[in-house]
C-alpha cells in the first residue's frame, strides 16, 4: 500500500515491466525468445509501451529473430505491434489479403472451408515459400521485418526454418568475402516463382513487381554489422554471365543455410515470430497439407532510411 502512495500506478507499471522483461536464446548464435513482454505491451501507446518497444527493438537489432509465445493474437493487435517498427506493407497484388496489411498463408479455401488441392495456387505458393528467402527483396521498397502469427498449425510438419545472413557473412572466408563484397544482385519475384511453376507469377504480378537491384550486403546502422542480402528471388548478378551467377548464388545460399547454423521453429498456435529481413533467411517446411489445415498471418514492415537502406542501394559507397 505504501508503495502505491509513493509511486503513482503508471510508474509502477513501467517499473514492473522493466523488471519482468527478459530474453532467452533460441540457439547459441542467433534468435531469442522474449519473456515478460508481449505484443500488447509494445503496442501500448504510453510510457510503458515506449519502454517495451525500446527493449524489443534492441533485441531485434541484436538477435535477428524474436519469438513470443502464448499470444492472444488479434489482427488489430498484430497491426498495432507492427506499426511500432515502421510503415506496413500492403499485401501484394493477386495474393490472399491483397490491399490489407496481412499476407495470409493458408491451405484452407475460405469460401468453402475445404483444404485446397496440391495444384491450387495457394499450394504452389506454399511450395515457393519453402525456398530459402528473405521477404520483399524484389520490391522497390524492401522490408525491415516480418511478423508471422500462428493461428492454425498442423500436428506434424509446417515448421519454419531460419538462417542468419549476418553470421554467414561473418564466417565467410576472407578470400570469398573480397570476391563478392561489391557485387550487385537482381531480385525478381518471377525468378523464385519460376522455380516452382512457369506461370506462378502472373502477368499482373510481373507488371506490378519489376526486378530490383541491391548490393549483396546490408549494413545494420545500429551495430555496424553486415549481412548477406540474398534470397531465392535473386537470379542474376550485375555484369556476370548468368550461368556463373547462378552457380555463385547457389554456393552462397548453401553457405548461408548450412544446417549446422539454422534454427527450426515448431509452431504452436499463439506463437508470433518477428524476423529481420535485412539479416536472415527463412523457409517454410512441408506438412501433410491434404489432411491438415495451416493458417498463418503475416504483417511486413517496410525498411526506411534509418534502417540502413542506403547501404544496399547500388552506387557510390
Ligand atoms: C512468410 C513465410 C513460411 C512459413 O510468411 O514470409 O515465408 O513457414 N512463411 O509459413
Ligand atoms: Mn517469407
Amino acid at each position: 500500500m505504501l508503495d502505491q502512495r509513493v509511486n503513482p500506478p503508471k510508474r509502477n507499471r513501467l517499473i514492473d515491466l522493466e523488471r519482468r522483461m527478459d530474453i532467452r536464446p533460441l540457439t547459441p548464435r542467433f534468435g531469442a525468445e522474449l519473456i515478460g513482454v508481449g505484443l500488447a505491451e509494445v503496442a501500448d501507446p504510453g510510457a510503458a509501451g515506449d519502454a517495451a518497444y525500446a527493449f524489443v527493438r534492441a533485441a531485434f537489432e541484436e538477435h535477428s529473430i524474436l519469438l513470443f509465445r502464448n499470444e492472444t493474437i488479434t489482427d488489430d493487435l498484430q497491426v498495432a505491434y507492427s506499426r511500432r517498427f515502421g510503415t506496413l506493407e500492403t499485401a501484394k497484388v493477386a495474393s490472399l489479403g491483397e490491399g490489407t496489411p496481412f499476407s495470409i498463408l493458408t491451405n484452407v479455401d475460405r469460401a468453402t472451408g475445404a483444404l485446397v488441392p496440391p495444384d491450387h495456387k495457394e499450394s504452389l505458393r506454399a511450395k515457393a515459400n519453402q525456398l530459402w528467402h528473405t521477404d520483399s527483396s524484389f520490391k522497390a521498397q524492401p522490408a525491415l521485418a516480418s511478423v508471422l502469427s500462428a493461428h492454425t498449425v498442423p500436428p506434424t510438419g509446417g515448421e519454419t526454418e531460419f538462417a542468419s545472413q549476418r553470421l554467414a557473412w561473418e564466417r565467410l572466408p576472407e578470400s570469398m568475402r573480397a570476391r563478392v563484397a561489391d557485387l550487385c544482385v537482381w531480385h525478381d519475384y518471377a525468378h523464385s516463382r519460376g522455380q516452382i511453376a512457369p506461370h506462378l507469377a502472373s502477368t499482373r504480378e510481373r507488371d506490378a513487381m519489376p526486378p530490383a537491384r541491391w548490393r549483396i550486403r546490408w549494413r545494420n546502422p545500429v551495430n555496424g554489422r553486415e549481412a548477406f542480402y540474398l534470397a531465392s528471388h535473386a537470379g542474376a548478378i550485375e555484369g556476370m554471365p548468368d550461368a556463373e551467377a547462378r552457380a555463385l548464388l547457389a554456393e552462397l545460399t548453401a553457405h548461408i543455410t548450412d544446417p549446422a547454423y539454422t534454427y527450426t521453429h515448431r509452431w504452436r498456435a499463439g506463437d508470433v515470430i518477428m524476423w529481420d529481413n535485412r539479416a536472415t533467411m527463412h523457409r517454410g517446411r512441408p506438412w501433410p497439407a491434404g489432411d491438415h489445415a495451416r493458417l498463418m498471418m503475416r504483417t511486413t514492415i517496410s525498411a526506411s532510411e534509418s534502417d540502413g537502406l542506403a547501404s544496399v542501394r547500388p552506387g557510390v559507397h
